[in-house]
């Protein structure tokens, strides 16, 4: 814990950057399971909003380890410290007025709430929009991009999310997916109709 340190506010408050960039911040919170299709959806969805020149940006779990959490690993404490970062990073993209997506398995509700805390508890409360991307254990093993299913069950990964591992599905999350039933242009349509009704973005 570092002491000696003082806060040093800047000379443009929050609303007015959202004036003169004439866009409002919001983090995008993607959690599922492996395959579920997080990072398909993000991608699609920062796709999407940069073509309407809004400024978005993808947090996506793999890219994150290669570079600001490559010197964590996959124990308990580092994957709390891995969310907790995202939540902190994804924080300060939407204080940029940036919409941030995050695209993390995030299996663990208390992890979820940490981030969403640092949301809500910043003055002014930054918009946290927490997106269930789910879809039945069966049907994501049997997509399998990566492979990662098939190396579980063979017990070469422990503790894989899913087979080895709890996921703790969202209590009420303000959208939930199921890409089971929507494809990816319908799971983009979900979200983007939320931040037109929620203001985030100009309908
Ligand atoms: N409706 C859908 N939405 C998203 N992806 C879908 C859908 N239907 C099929 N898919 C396929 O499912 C796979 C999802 O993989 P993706 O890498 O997006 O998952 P992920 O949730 O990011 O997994 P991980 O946690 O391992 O990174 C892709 O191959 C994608 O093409
Ligand atoms: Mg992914």
């Amino acid at each position: 814990m570092a002491t000696n340190i003082t806060f040093h506010p800047g000379a443009v408050t929050e609303d007015e950057r959202n004036q003169l960039l004439n866009q409002k911040g919001a983090t995008i919170w993607l959690t599922g399971l492996s395959a579920s299709g997080k990072s398909t959806i993000a991608t699609a969805l920062e796709q999407h909003l940069l073509h309407k020149k809004l400024h978005a940006y993808r947090l996506d779990g793999d890219n994150i380890r290669f570079g600001l959490n490559k010197d964590l690993g996959f124990d308990q404490a580092s994957r709390v410290e891995n969310i907790r970062r995202i939540g902190e990073v994804s924080l300060l993209f939407s204080l940029s007025s940036t919409i941030a997506i995050t695209a993390f398995i995030s299996p663990y509700i208390s992890d979820r709430e940490l981030a969403r805390s640092l949301h809500e508890k910043h003055s002014p409360a930054i918009p946290f929009i927490e997106v269930y991307v789910d879809a039945p254990l069966d049907v994501v093993e049997s997509r399998d991009p990566k492979g990662l299913y098939k190396k579980a069950r063979a017990g070469e990964i422990k503790d894989f999310t899913g087979i080895s591992a709890p996921y703790e599905a969202p209590v009420k999350p303000e959208i939930h997916i199921r890409t089971d039933q929507v494809d990816v242009a319908g799971a983009v349509e979900i979200i983007v109709k939320y931040l037109e009704e929620q203001s985030l973005i100009p309908a």
